[in-house]
């Protein structure tokens, strides 16, 4: 993919991947990165672009190296920009997807700017906000985020980002996601941890979704369980769900072909 920025006031980073010349354009397909990772996470989906589509992966602010990049406040600030991003470039409306983190920022753009949204990727996410106790689990991770900076973060969250089979028989993509996690400066981790913290419940705001609408899962996942993606499912009219044998909470990346397999057949037969 490649790392491309426009300015619209302030800098808009992403990558990009362009459909070949030789194959009909179907439309933009967009999507947002997880906690604490950044765009590249996406790099393994990069060739989505050769059933047709744009494939947009934004990085949300200060990631990925960028440290003089605006600090964001909330939810709204990331689905801001991707709308900011989408005008830039002319995208009429897109496919919107997004794994955890990037779910969330997913469902504030639907709530507030529904008509860019053609259809929907849920990855391994939720539509609740935190709980007390949950809150309590960011505060803490601020704490570490102080005293140990991103590698800290990256070393707490390991193991529960990526499924067992995952952490049995593939170093390389716990390697990769660590790789991911230290690119991004101490700012933009705690921006992100406090827009977390500050996100509301988007429970309400399924019932109002009616565009095509895939939900993908790690059979494996134990942040955001299949049985939270199953109910997420069921919540959203005729939405369907993907479960992804062997991996755990980052589908896209411990089980690249089995994920695109799920977002190609979504792409080719509900969009
Ligand atoms: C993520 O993968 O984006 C995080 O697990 C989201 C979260 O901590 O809620």
């Amino acid at each position: 993919m490649n790392a491309r920025e426009i300015r619209v006031g302030r800098r808009l980073r992403y990558l990009e991947a362009e459909p070949p010349a030789s194959v009909r354009a179907r439309g933009t397909l967009v999507l947002v990165h997880a906690f604490p990772l950044n765009a590249r996470m996406w790099e393994p989906q990069q060739s989505l672009a050769d059933g047709g589509w744009r494939v947009l992966a934004p990085q949300l602010r200060g990631f990925d190296g960028g440290a003089n990049d605006t600090p964001v406040a909330t939810m709204d600030d990331y689905a801001g920009d991707l709308v900011d991003l989408l005008d830039g470039l002319h995208v009429k409306d897109a496919v919107l997807g997004g794994l955890s983190m990037g779910g969330y920022v997913t469902l504030a753009l639907v709530r507030l700017a529904p008509r860019y949204v053609r259809g929907l990727v849920l990855a391994d996410t939720r539509p609740q906000a935190d709980t007390p106790e949950g809150l309590d689990g960011r505060r803490r991770m601020l704490k570490r985020l102080d005293d140990g900076g991103p590698a800290a973060v990256a070393d707490d969250m390991l193991p529960n980002l990526l499924g067992a089979t995952t952490r049995a028989g593939r170093p390389e993509v716990a390697a990769r996601v660590r790789e991911l996690a230290l690119a991004n400066p101490p700012e933009a981790i705690a921006g992100a941890i406090a827009a977390m913290m500050a996100r509301p419940d988007s429970t309400a705001l399924l019932a109002t979704v009616h565009c095509p609408t895939l939900v993908v899962v790690g059979d494996e996942d134990t942040v955001t369980p299949p049985s939270v993606s199953e109910d997420l499912r069921a919540r959203i009219a005729g939405a369907e769900l993907a479960v992804i044998r062997g991996a755990g909470h980052l589908s896209n990346l411990e089980q690249p072909a089995l994920f695109n397999q799920a977002l190609a057949g979504f792409l080719g037969h509900r969009v």
